[in-house]
């Protein structure tokens, strides 16, 4: 069966563990959409995103520091959306009072907010990558 969050190659980034991690966020989101499918609980959906919430934080250090490494000229603005990502996220498990609007709100932030980035914004950073190494 198909998943939701379905990983395609072009979403590489170049980098084989940050790839991972991406990779790894899928399932995560995954298995928070499986949980909403029936009729589970509200706290079981809330520490399911905690655990999303938990793995972004290790996942957005990684690549900063990558970004640090290798230079990135975007890195204050790349490290504010992770910030701004990682206070939407939070603000949802803290605000959210019912399971309807936490389904609701949980959907648009993955969808518009995650997977957008890493499609957009962290490819660029790929990008970079693969451009300095062919320019050295
Ligand atoms: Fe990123």
């Amino acid at each position: 069966m198909s998943q939701p969050f379905e990983w395609q190659s072009d979403y590489a980034m170049g980098d084989p563990e940050i790839d991972a991690q991406h990779r790894m966020l899928f399932d995560l989101a995954n298995r928070i959409l499986t949980i909403m499918d029936p009729h589970q609980g509200f706290g079981e959906l809330k520490a399911a995103i905690q655990a999303l919430l938990d793995y972004i934080q290790v996942h957005f250090e990684a690549e900063e520091e990558r970004m640090r490494e290798w230079g990135y000229p975007e890195l204050e603005h790349h490290q504010a959306l992770h910030a701004a990502i990682r206070r939407d996220i939070s603000r949802l498990i803290q605000e959210s009072k019912d399971l309807t609007s936490l389904k609701k709100d949980l959907n648009f932030l993955m969808t518009q907010w995650v997977l957008v980035h890493i499609r957009k914004e962290d490819c660029k950073i790929g990008e970079f990558c693969r451009s300095q190494s062919q320019n050295p």
